[in-house]
């Protein structure tokens, strides 16, 4: 077992205020209830993960909370600023605080590294050229990559594409940061690297992580906390010990990696069988 990272140390007042506040979130798509109820908090300086089966919801989850999808009923706050109450430039700013790297880094083919979180700057903010260079370089800095400023995406690897992709996501120095699988195709030693700057950037910048994560191993070493999704709502929440040994079988199943419990005995055979065949396979 891996060691457990420091709790955030802030203890006033204002860094126990949430950051984010998810409140009831319901979201359906074409009939289909996706999330059914989900609340969360994240504060300053905390990496909270989310677990759950592939298709519960934890990307939808995390586009509601960047303001790019509208819940069908609750409602998530900013900094305790409500994203259905705020009127739309207000909205936009509010979006500048949550910083997201996506699966796939999402970089700018045609554009160096420099170039890909220079424009962010470009766009958001009003400073000179020279001073988004030096921000640039900051930002590089802060992933290790300075040395990469000048490469184009196809130079460089999956690891350090990841990395351009938080620093782009640090440009505006944000309150929260989601990240969705970071992990995701990289070899176990630049996964540990990945997150050794989740939870560095998280301490430093103070910044609330919310992390949707497969790899079990890297979940235990970044988590203070830990979620677990289950048909679109919490079934779970607490420390990464509480979890570990947590009695419900669906999350122990989950943690094992096992092919067979009641995740995978969802009648789904069945209803395909008898929809196909006319009869259940399955006894
Ligand atoms: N825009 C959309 N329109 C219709 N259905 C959608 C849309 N976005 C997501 N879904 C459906 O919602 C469900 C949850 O999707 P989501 O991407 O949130 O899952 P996930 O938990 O992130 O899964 P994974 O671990 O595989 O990434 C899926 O069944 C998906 O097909
Ligand atoms: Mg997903």
């Amino acid at each position: 077992m891996t060691g457990h990272p420091p709790t955030p140390n802030d203890a006033s007042a204002a860094a126990r205020e949430p950051v984010v506040e998810v409140n009831d979130v319901h979201v359906s798509f074409c009939g289909r209830a996706i999330l059914r109820g989900v609340s969360l908090r994240l504060h300053r300086g905390e990496t909270v993960v989310i677990l759950g089966g592939s298709g519960c919801g934890k990307s939808t989850l995390l586009r509601v909370i960047i303001g790019a999808l509208v819940p069908d009923r609750g409602e998530v706050s900013l900094l305790g600023r409500s994203f259905a109450a705020a009127a739309p430039a207000e909205r936009d700013a509010m979006r500048t605080q949550v910083g997201i790297l996506f699966q796939s880094a999402a970089l700018f083919q045609s554009m160096t590294v420099g170039e890909n979180i220079a424009c962010v700057l470009r766009e958001h903010t009003p400073l000179t050229d020279d001073e988004i260079e030096i921000l640039v370089r900051i930002k590089l800095e802060m992933v290790g990559l300075r040395h990469a400023e000048e490469l184009l995406p196809s130079e460089i690897s999956g690891g350090m594409k990841k990395r351009v992709g938080l620093a782009r996501a640090l440009a505006l120095n944000p309150a929260v940061m989601l990240y969705d699988e970071p992990g995701a195709g990289l070899d176990p030693v630049t996964l540990a690297g990945v997150d050794r700057l989740i939870s560095t950037l998280g301490r430093v910048l103070n910044i609330a992580s919310l992390v949707v994560t497969h790899e079990m191993q890297s979940a235990r070493r970044i988590a203070h906390r830990m979620i677990f999704l289950h048909e679109g709502r919490v079934l779970a929440e607490g420390t990464p010990e509480r979890i570990a040994e947590h009695a419900d079988p669906r999350i122990r199943q989950f943690l094992r990696g096992d092919a067979q419990g009641p995740l995978s005995d969802r009648g789904v055979d069945d209803d395909y069988a008898l929809a196909l065949l006319g009869r259940k396979v399955l006894s």
